[in-house]
């Protein structure tokens, strides 16, 4: 019933058995270390796993299976992240419920939450029940965080001599594309800490707030349309939602940025069907390649074995510099590849900064950062990152 992957491959039981008890696993991780510490994912995680043993309540295993059947395009761990996700735009969004997330710090509302949505009426699935098998089958995991992209606006000031003036760059998975709308309207990235020195404290700081001139921002995603309220949905932690001044500004800010739309060109791409599949990006530049490519936390999500494609079409479309900061590392046995974390917010999953200058031969990747975790509130640069903008 779910997915357009269900028409491509048919799962045999064994499988669907095998994918579930990954999604259940999956779930655990979710407890032990929920994004942005939320009781209200410690919770959640409770809830499904002992709804998806009650055998009073089959609908929610169903829910389960038929989700695990339909999307082979993510690995458990970014399943489980769509699945809280698609309940709480459920309960921002459609039943809008005031009392969300600070009465869903246990486990029997969230039961309760779970039987309302699936069997409430019994005997037939109400609109949320139908909305939430659709976002299962469809929707992808949507975070937009616009200060990630002071990570792009780095990597391009560390690479100055070897760019235009005002280089043209694709961003591949841009959600929303509320980091390049900052970038392109050249709205300063305040408000980062980076562990250095003060000098180049100094000299970090004067780039993320300095201007910077893009001939051509293009961002494509592998989702058609966008839907910000999913975006929005996605792009807060339960425990983000919670009314304080910091995530006010949070809010305001992100709206503003929606506000200022109009000039960035999204465009449709899916970097896991090869270089080939990308022309329509390239003919938004003259069909010409980009100065620059970046891909910010999305390759993570690509399963393994589509991984080396999705590499190979994101590098097609630049001959000049690429860019990917991810929850990875570079392979410690070949130098040309990354590894990404099987589960984001385990405790050795690092957010880091990396860049290949193609135009210089480089085959190599090198680090050029970490952040503190993929909301990049902190950042340490590495002795290269420092050293190309020292040489710039
Ligand atoms: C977690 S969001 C990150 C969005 C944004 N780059 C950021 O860092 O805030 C991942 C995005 O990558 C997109 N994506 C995942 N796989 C993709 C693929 N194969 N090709 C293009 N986009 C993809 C998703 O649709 C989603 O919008």
């Amino acid at each position: 019933m779910y997915g357009v992957a269900s028409f491509e491959k048919k799962m045999t039981p064994l499988e669907v058995a095998s994918g579930v008890q990954d999604f259940e696993a999956a779930l655990h991780d979710l407890a032990l270390h929920p994004p942005g510490k939320s009781d209200t994912l410690v919770a959640f995680s409770a809830a499904a796993l002992h709804d998806l043993h009650d055998e009073s309540f089959p609908q929610f295993k169903q829910l389960v299976e038929d989700f695990v059947r339909g999307r082979t395009d993510m690995v458990a761990p970014y399943k489980v992240q769509l699945f809280w996700r698609a309940f709480q735009y459920l309960l921002l969004e459609r039943t809008a419920d005031k009392e969300y997330p600070a009465a869903y710090n246990n486990s029997l509302t969230w039961q309760i939450a779970f039987r309302t949505i699936l069997i409430d009426p019994p005997d037939r699935l109400n609109p949320e029940g139908w909305s939430l098998m659709e976002m299962l089958d469809v929707n992808n995991n949507q975070t937009n965080e616009p200060r990630r992209y002071a990570g792009v606006k780095l990597a391009i000031a560390a690479h100055a001599n070897a760019l235009p003036d005002a280089p043209s760059l694709v961003d591949a998975g841009c959600s929303a594309g509320l980091g390049q709308i900052q970038i392109g309207e050249n709205i300063p990235f305040h408000g980062i800490h980076i562990e250095a020195e003060q000098n180049i404290r100094k000299l970090l700081r004067a780039r993320l707030i300095g201007t910077m001139a893009i001939s051509n921002n293009i961002g494509f995603d592998k989702i058609v349309g966008i839907d910000p309220k999913w975006v929005e949905a996605c792009s807060y932690y339960p425990s983000e939602l919670e009314d304080t001044q910091l995530n006010h500004s949070k809010h305001k800010f992100r709206q503003f940025l929606y506000q200022r739309r109009e000039d960035f060109v999204r465009l449709h791409g899916d970097l896991t069907e090869g270089p080939g599949s990308l022309d329509d990006i390239l003919v938004r530049n003259q069909g010409q390649q980009y100065d620059v490519a970046a891909a910010l936390t999305s390759l993570y999500e690509i399963p393994k074995d589509q991984i080396c494609i999705a590499a190979k079409a994101l590098e097609s479309l630049t001959d000049k510099l690429v860019v990917v900061q991810d929850f990875a590392d570079i392979d410690p046995t070949d130098s040309t590849k990354l590894i990404f974390a099987e589960d984001i917010y385990g405790p050795a999953s690092k957010y880091r900064l990396f860049s290949k200058l193609i135009s210089d031969g480089e085959e190599a990747w090198t680090h050029l950062g970490t952040w503190s975790s993929g909301r990049c509130a902190r950042f340490r640069p590495t002795a290269a990152l420092i050293d190309k903008c020292l040489n710039q």
